[in-house]
């Protein structure tokens, strides 16, 4: 059901109500999300980024309901990714000539996608394109937010800014406008899809936003292509992306382990009860790495200064969920954060080594000498993992 925005614009998007993985299995939607896609009618009419292939069926059965497709002067894709994409075929099928305006890259990358010749016309950062007396659009490239092919289009008249991913939140809700959600849940979503997809482009978000700030262009709305439209005071959420681009960090240390018989997490607990014994405000949070959300603790990691990772001895190496997280934190780059290691051993001990390697790797800074605990830790190892804590902090 397309739902009216302003005199001409309306959301024709989907609401997916249902996905709980994206990317494959690299990102869990705790909260689905929305394919959000844009109709525009002025002098000529044009549809911006449609939605995910499984639903290319429903999506152009919806816009036949609105609008003649014949009707349809011009298609923009911001984005080539398969879920702004994924109709693209079948509505090109019903109109093969309309033109469709994305970025060079844009147009290589739908054509390797779909194998179609379609009507493609490659435009620049500044090319314009006039829709009605009174508006047009301009396009803004946006390279590596998140694909090399990803931009963004301006309309003018109606000031909204359509960013694509960027902005974006995996987040379903019929309420679309981001005054009308908890805004517990959407800041959540939001922080969530920066650490997780955006951080790895942090340097290119901030020189983007300032790009884009240096136009001067009002903003009534940013209208993004996943979750809800920012209506409300939209520059909050470019001021939000400003400050988590610049090596973001709040007052917080997390500890990731695993553990095979709860020697690991025995040692956690205690060095989280010297941290807190020195620093009463620092907000610690714990999380066992095997059966926790991977991308939930990456978000809680993002958001911390210090971390600490912790494994038992397996095989002479490291259990598996802190090696696939460690893996996740060297191909994100966190910036500027600090760490150490820790973990339980019957005999070889090789876990805290190798912990300590992946972290330099992941270019986190490790402060000091990670411990190691034989078997289960009794009072007097308990006391050194507290201690441990203690001096920890004061090496931040
Ligand atoms: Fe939402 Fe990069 O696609």
């Amino acid at each position: 059901m397309a739902v009216k925005m302003t005199d001409r614009v309306s959301w024709v998007g989907k609401i997916d109500w249902e996905l709980r993985r994206f990317h494959g299995d690299e990102y869990s939607t705790h909260r689905g999300s929305s394919y959000n896609s844009y109709l525009i009618r002025d002098e000529k009419t044009v549809l911006i980024d449609t939605v995910w292939e499984p639903f290319a069926e429903e999506f152009v059965e919806n816009l036949k309901k609105e609008i003649d497709l014949n009707e349809i002067d011009y298609i923009v894709a911001n984005h080539a990714e398969i879920d702004h994409s994924g109709a693209l075929p079948l509505l090109l099928k019903e109109i093969p000539h309309v033109p469709v305006y994305c970025s060079s890259n844009g147009a290589k990358i739908l054509k390797a996608h779909f194998h179609e010749d379609w009507n493609f016309v490659e435009v620049k950062t500044g090319d314009e394109l006039e829709i009605g007396e009174n508006n047009k659009l301009i396009f803004i490239e946006a390279r590596m937010l998140h694909w090399p092919d990803s931009m963004f289009t301006y309309m003018t008249g109606e000031s909204i800014l359509f960013s694509n991913d960027a902005f974006g939140q995996h987040y379903a809700s019929e309420l679309l406008y981001n005054d009308l959600v908890d805004q517990g849940e959407l800041y959540q979503e939001a922080i969530k899809y920066y650490a997780n997809i955006l951080t790895p482009f942090s340097s290119l978000v901030a020189n983007k936003i300032k790009e884009v700030l240096g136009f001067n262009l009002p903003v009534d709305m940013i209208a993004t292509s996943h979750g809800i439209i920012w209506r409300d005071n939209p520059g909050q959420i470019i001021e939000k992306y400003l400050e988590w681009a610049g090596a973001y960090q709040e007052n917080q240390i997390t500890i990731v382990y695993d553990t095979m018989w709860n020697a690991t997490r025995k040692m956690a607990e205690a060095i989280a009860e010297g941290i807190k014994s020195v620093d009463k405000d620092v907000n610690i949070k714990l999380f066992n790495a095997a059966n926790s959300d991977k991308n939930d603790v990456i978000t809680e990691l993002f958001k911390s200064k210090a971390m600490l990772f912790g494994s038992s001895t397996v095989n002479k190496s490291i259990m598996h969920a802190t090696g696939g997280l460690l893996d996740m934190i060297k191909g994100i780059g966190f910036k500027n954060k600090k760490g150490a290691a820790f973990g339980s051993y019957g005999w070889s001990g090789e876990s805290v080594g190798i912990l300590e390697e992946r972290l330099k790797d992941a270019k986190i800074e490790i402060v000091q000498e990670g411990i190691k605990e034989l078997w289960n830790p009794d009072e007097d190892a308990i006391n050194r993992c507290i201690e441990f804590g203690k001096e920890f902090v004061g090496k931040l």
